[in-house]
């Protein structure tokens, strides 16, 4: 028993209790009751976030708007926003794969390869840090200058060289100055990086998935969410397989905020995935947040990604070094991933780093079965269609 058990009991008691009060919206089983869209802090943003789901927070400087989700959703599926003119946000992050791309590692515009895999834009808003491992990195604006102008590796490919042309591409384009004129109405000039990073970042923040067969489930409709899920959501939830201690609450991350909360945890964690020589290293270019700190007992700890949507986000970990949700259970019932032979030889079962509760269990074939069949409810299909995210071009 832990602490987070105890924040999960809360979780689903507040939920439940919402669903007692909205009974009546969703007694037909298909509408479920979400917030006033008129939120006071977004000006005229739509967030539809079920009621009992609490908003996430938003940037003061960056105040969210219809508006400025639309340009957003051009300037992210636009490759003129780019070195070369090849590639786009959404080259890495496709809607029908929850925003991943289905590779092992991502590939920059020109061709790099980034040492992580890409990550599923699911519920952004509500993460703390942002990436795979950067505790110092919180918001989504200061994460969407990485990949637009970073260098190692290169993504976007954008420098102060080549800035003046993209910006003469984005004006060229007719659709533009009226989107930008709508975002930005109390702003002179236009294009400028700040409105395009601010653009992008109400975008992201507006990318919300509340509606899996698990949530219908819990609203009242099981028509997607059978005997062998609900054994799976016993097992997911239990002593035995741990999962919920770092994949707890409602957006099945221990790394979750909202506006609610008046403490924010950041925590990181190391699954046994190596244990390079028997040292506790991770791969030089992936060692967590010890790349930050420095401390040896930071190494190969990572976010717990939320496990929503994670049924099409394969391949799976910070490295993609995992192919299916089969081995990902395999490696956690065996407390860890044993890497036998080649450079990263390693017992990673027994990384010094590891986490407590990543321990090993025994799971039955019929078991298995079950918790993959939960981890598949999880699937949200209006998240991976609905037009509002989908390509405007
Ligand atoms: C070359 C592929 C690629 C491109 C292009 C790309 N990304 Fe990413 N994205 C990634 C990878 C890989 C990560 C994980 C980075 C890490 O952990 O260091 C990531 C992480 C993110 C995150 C953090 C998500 C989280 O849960 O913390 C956001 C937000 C994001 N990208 C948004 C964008 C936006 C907006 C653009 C366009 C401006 C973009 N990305 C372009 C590959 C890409
Ligand atoms: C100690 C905390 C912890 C526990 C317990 C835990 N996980 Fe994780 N999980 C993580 C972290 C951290 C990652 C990312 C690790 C990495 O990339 O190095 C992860 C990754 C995953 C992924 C890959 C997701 C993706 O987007 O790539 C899946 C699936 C997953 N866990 C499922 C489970 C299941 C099922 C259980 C229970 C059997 C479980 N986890 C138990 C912390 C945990």
């Amino acid at each position: 028993m832990s602490q987070s058990f105890s924040y999960k009991m809360i979780v689903n008691l507040s939920f439940c209790l919402s669903i007692l009060l909205t009974l009546a919206a969703c007694s037909d089983g298909t509408s479920t009751a979400v917030h006033d869209t008129k939120d006071s802090a977004s000006n005229n943003f739509l967030w539809n976030i079920p009621s009992h789901i609490p908003l996430p927070a938003v940037n003061p400087a960056n105040p969210m708007s219809e508006e400025k989700f639309l340009l957003g959703k051009h300037l992210f599926y636009d490759q003129r926003l780019s070195g070369n003119g090849s590639l786009s946000c959404s080259n890495c992050h496709q809607q029908d794969k929850a925003f991943t791309d289905g590779r092992s590692l991502a590939v920059g515009s020109t061709g790099q390869i980034h040492p992580r895999n890409s990550q599923s834009l699911t519920n952004v808003a509500y993460n703390p840090t942002l990436t795979w491992a950067n505790n110092s990195l919180v918001t989504i604006e200061q994460q969407v200058f990485i990949p637009l102008f970073g260098e190692h590796p290169v993504e976007h490919g954008i420098t102060s060289a080549n800035w003046p042309e993209i910006v003469a591409r984005l004006e060229a384009e007719p659709r533009y100055l009226k989107l930008f004129s709508e975002a930005f109405p109390d702003d002179a000039t236009h294009f400028s990086q700040a409105q395009i990073e601010n653009a992008l970042a109400v975008f992201v923040r507006g990318l919300n998935s509340f509606d899996s067969a698990y949530d219908k489930h819990l609203a009242g409709d099981s028509s997607a969410f059978g005997a062998s899920e609900q054994r799976g959501q016993a097992l997911f939830f239990g002593e035995k397989m741990e999962c919920f201690h770092c994949h707890g609450g409602y957006n099945f991350s221990d790394s979750t905020a909202d506006r609610t909360m008046s403490f924010i945890n950041r925590p990181f964690h190391n699954t046994g995935l190596y244990n390079i020589s028997g040292s506790g290293r991770y791969p030089d270019n992936n060692r967590g947040i010890y790349e930050l700190s420095g401390k040896l007992s930071d190494m190969g700890r990572f976010r717990a990604p939320s496990l929503r949507n994670v049924g099409v986000t394969a391949p799976y970990m910070h490295d993609g070094s995992v192919k299916a949700l089969s081995d990902v259970i395999d490696i956690y019932a065996a407390g860890g991933r044993n890497i036998p032979t080649g450079d990263l030889a390693g017992d990673g079962r027994k990384n010094p780093n590891k986490d407590g509760f990543v321990t090993g269990f025994t799971i039955s074939a019929q078991e298995k079965t079950d918790l993959i069949a939960f981890l598949e409810s999880l699937t949200d299909q209006s998240f991976l269609t609905n037009p509002r995210f989908a390509n405007p071009w």
